[in-house]
């Protein structure tokens, strides 16, 4: 299978999980949200911070991914701007430090991860929030290889980053 067969396959799957994923991650984090907004977090205003901005990662994630992913499956072959190379690598690289920031910031807020014995509260959803950021990064991280490996056959091609994720 060429790698243009493999870009036309793997986006569904790509963009389904990061779908998938950002709900979960979504889910958690309103929860963590909503909760802080009715009692304080064990590690204050940074804990509520950092736990709003991935649930604001989440959201960004979820929304833009059911736009490519409809869009992808609407015209990946006729094409458009949005469906090229190079509006995918600016989505994915902005999603890619968004999860950067994330994780690291959850990671370190947990000192790496919480020993749920010593009675945090919600210890178990803080673990997961940050298991599921880093989900993410990973998958946004395989997502942007994958788009400039592309972009690098397609300029040898000679269509450039504005060519199409796929070609017709
Ligand atoms: C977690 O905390 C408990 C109670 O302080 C301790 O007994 C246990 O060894 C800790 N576990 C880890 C993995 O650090």
């Amino acid at each position: 299978m060429s790698f243009d067969s493999h870009v036309r396959r793997g986006h569904p799957v790509i963009f389904g999980l990061l779908i998938f994923f950002g709900i979960i991650e979504l889910a958690i984090s309103a929860w963590l949200v909503s909760r802080y907004n009715l009692h304080r977090a064990d590690r204050g205003a940074t804990e509520r911070d950092r736990v709003r901005f991935t649930l604001f990662a989440a959201i960004w994630t979820v929304v833009i991914s059911i736009f490519y992913l409809a869009l992808f499956q609407h015209s990946a072959s006729t094409g458009s701007v949005a469906t090229s190379v190079m509006s995918h690598l600016i989505f994915l690289v902005l999603t890619w430090i968004i999860w950067t920031t994330s994780a690291a910031a959850v990671t370190q807020m947990l000192g790496g991860g919480l020993n749920c014995s010593r009675g945090y509260t919600y210890c178990g959803q803080l673990n997961a929030l940050e298991a599921f950021a880093w989900i993410m990064w990973i998958l946004t991280t395989f997502a942007v290889i994958v788009v400039i490996v592309r972009g690098i056959k397609a300029s040898r091609r000679g269509d450039g980053m504005k060519g199409q994720l796929v070609s017709a």
